[in-house]
């Protein structure tokens, strides 16, 4: 191999730089620019000039400072210890970095990744003359109380186990095993952020992303493997959303990227993460967690690299047979930056400005996500292991403008569309998601899903609400048109029920302490007694008992205030408010006849 390329600082546009003098270079290989060494990666390469987007803030370089070539793609480690990290877009930890340079990252500092003087206790799980190849397990450490880390053959390595390290503790860049090629391994490595990783093949997904959010679960329910889009307009709730589920989803881990938003948002993030628990263990919420922040006011090349930060350590425990979820907050604004570097590098502008090949960006970067057979070959256990990436990507369309490019693209390539509505929003309804404008793909690979794990009847009570609100949508069109009067009692009640359909149960607070986490069986179980509610009434009317009188019933309070009750705990109340509701209609009928 030659030695470094090193070349001439050309250009200085923004986020954009040019370099001469560097023949040889390759296409997405990094750079180091200037005196200080900033990083960036080789965005177009024209006879022996290169482009480059910078990773930091490019002010105060002269023209003429050498620009030098690394001669590696923009590359993350792996390994033990990346759960509970705070990366930068580069994956440079930003607590140790805060440490050495305080609260204004200096540029052009490196940061080790990963802690590499921390022991971790080994178990070795193969054994000399074991063949091995990619993806199979070498052994594990438990990375935190309920996660153990396995450490796998990395990609494109393969050969019999020469020597492998006993039980015991090692950290993450001793040997632990050699093969009979001579190739040593330690429990990391390091892979380039846009290079997806290797698997055996995709599989049909047939379990929910379960999110604990009851609009989403029940009416847009997303597979484990899937992707959803959350688009909304200037605080319609998206941010909040991407947390909700980071909070209480059914993954194993949580990929958390902040991606060009405001700095105090992921302050919030940063401040309030540690201090939760995670529902599935009752240990920290941040054990389960890497967060990945980009803020607004920090350079917009690192958007991109961010996102891609993320969705390699998220494929990385994908690999391993973990379900794992990547939140995006937001993509609009890595859209944002491709635009900018686009119009910088003077490319032909497609749609509103972004470059033509956004589509095709957003529709690889998705393609990433998937239920997987994971490679190995060792022993059957290990060939049958499974994983998964489900990605949840927020959109802030201008002025909440759907047909937007971003939107519109994003929403080609995803299977949920959880379209928050500032209008919702501004009337308090959360999460503001448009049961009207959303859908989701997936409902019905996962009938037998919910029919066989959900609580009883979900598909038919799903069938029952969805229908109740098209309805309601239909009759708010005619009382708009001829007012209420045109309506008869029934149409009256269907009107009144969607109205407790919203407030009840799409509505959810965040900030309640029992209702921020919905489980399947209050989700189910709330519908259910709005619906017998409903059954109940309807009877009523048709025997002649006023609407009014129904409506006024304490009854009806009784199920509204269901909501309020803690999952745990939930179906023994909503049993006694069931059977209420029921003995209150029938005592109003024996009265009306
Ligand atoms: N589920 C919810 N429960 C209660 N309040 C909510 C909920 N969702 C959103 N809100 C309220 O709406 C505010 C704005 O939400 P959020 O910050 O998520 O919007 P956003 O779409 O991310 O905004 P931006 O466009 O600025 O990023 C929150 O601060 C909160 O007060
Ligand atoms: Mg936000």
């Amino acid at each position: 191999m030659q030695g470094p390329i090193i070349g001439k600082l050309s250009r200085i546009s923004g986020p954009m730089i040019a370099a001469d003098g560097m023949l040889g270079v390759g296409m997405g290989e990094i750079v180091r620019v200037g005196k200080m060494g900033l990083m960036g990666e080789v965005i177009r390469i024209d006879g022996e000039t290169v482009y480059a987007q910078v990773y930091e803030d490019t002010s105060g370089m002269y023209l003429g400072e050498p620009v030098e070539s690394l001669g590696t793609p923009l590359s993350v480690e792996l390994g033990p210890g990346l759960l509970g990290m705070t990366y930068d877009g580069i994956q440079r930890p930003l607590i140790t970095l805060q440490k050495s340079s305080g609260d204004f990252i200096a540029r052009g500092l490196t940061a080790e990744p990963l802690d590499y003087v921390r022991k971790w206790a080994w178990t070795p799980t193969v054994k000399v003359g074991d063949s091995v190849t990619t993806g199979d397990f070498l052994g594990n450490v438990p990375e935190t109380e309920f996660l153990k880390h396995y450490v796998m053959v990395p990609p494109n390595i393969s050969g019999k186990i020469a020597s492998i390290a006993g039980t015991g503790e090692y950290n993450i860049h001793e040997t632990i095993a050699t093969l009979d090629n001579g190739t040593q391994l330690t429990m990391t490595h390091k892979w380039p952020v846009k290079r997806p990783r290797p698997f055996r093949r995709k599989l049909p997904a047939v379990t929910p992303f379960i999110t604990g959010q009851r609009v989403l679960d029940m009416l847009f329910p997303v597979v484990l493997g899937g992707s959803a889009i959350v688009p909304g307009g200037f605080g319609a709730g998206k941010t909040v959303v991407e947390q909700q589920i980071s909070k209480f989803c059914n993954a194993d881990i949580i990929v958390y990227v902040g991606c060009g938003e405001r700095g105090n948002e992921m302050a919030d993030v940063l401040d309030e993460f540690p201090h939760l628990t995670d529902p599935k263990t009752g240990g920290p919420l941040m054990n389960r967690t890497i967060l990945v922040v980009n803020t607004s006011n920090m350079p917009v090349a690192a958007r991109e690299a961010s996102v891609y930060t993320g969705i390699t350590l998220a494929e990385y425990y994908r690999d391993q047979g973990y379900d794992v979820a990547m939140m995006a907050d937001s993509t609009s604004r890595w859209a944002e930056a491709l635009r900018e570097i686009s119009s910088r590098l003077e490319e032909m502008p497609g749609e509103e400005g972004y470059p033509t090949y956004l589509s095709a960006r957003l529709a690889d970067f998705y393609e990433r996500t998937g239920r997987i057979e994971c490679l190995s070959t060792v022993n059957d256990t290990q060939a049958m292991r499974h994983g998964s990436l489900t990605l949840v990507g927020a959109v802030s369309p201008a002025g909440g403008d759907f047909s937007e490019p971003v939107t519109q693209n994003s929403m080609r390539v995803s299977g949920g569309f959880w379209a928050l509505d500032a209008k919702l929003a501004y009337s308090r309804h959360y999460p503001s998601v448009n049961w009207n404008q959303s859908y989701s793909l997936y409902f019905k690979e996962l009938q037998p899903w919910f029919r066989e794990n959900a609580p009883k009847g979900w598909p038919e009570r799903r069938q029952q609400a969805v229908d109740l609100l098209q309805k309601d949508t239909e009759l708010q069109e005619i009382v708009q048109l001829v007012g209420p009067d045109a309506l008869q009692d029934q149409e009256r009640l269907i009107l009144e029920i969607s109205r407790m359909i919203k407030e009840v149960f799409l509505q959810q607070n965040a900030y309640s302490d029992d209702d921020a986490y919905s489980s399947l069986e209050k989700t189910g179980g709330l519908l259910e007694a709005l619906m017998i509610f409903y059954e109940e009434s309807q009877q009523a009317v048709q025997k002649g008992v006023h609407l009014t009188t129904i409506l006024r019933h304490p009854s009806r309070e009784e199920v509204a205030r269901l909501r309020e009750i803690n999952s745990n705990g939930f179906m023994t109340k909503q049993k006694v408010v069931v059977d209420q509701v029921k003995a209150a209609m029938q005592g109003l009928i024996a009265a009306a006849v």
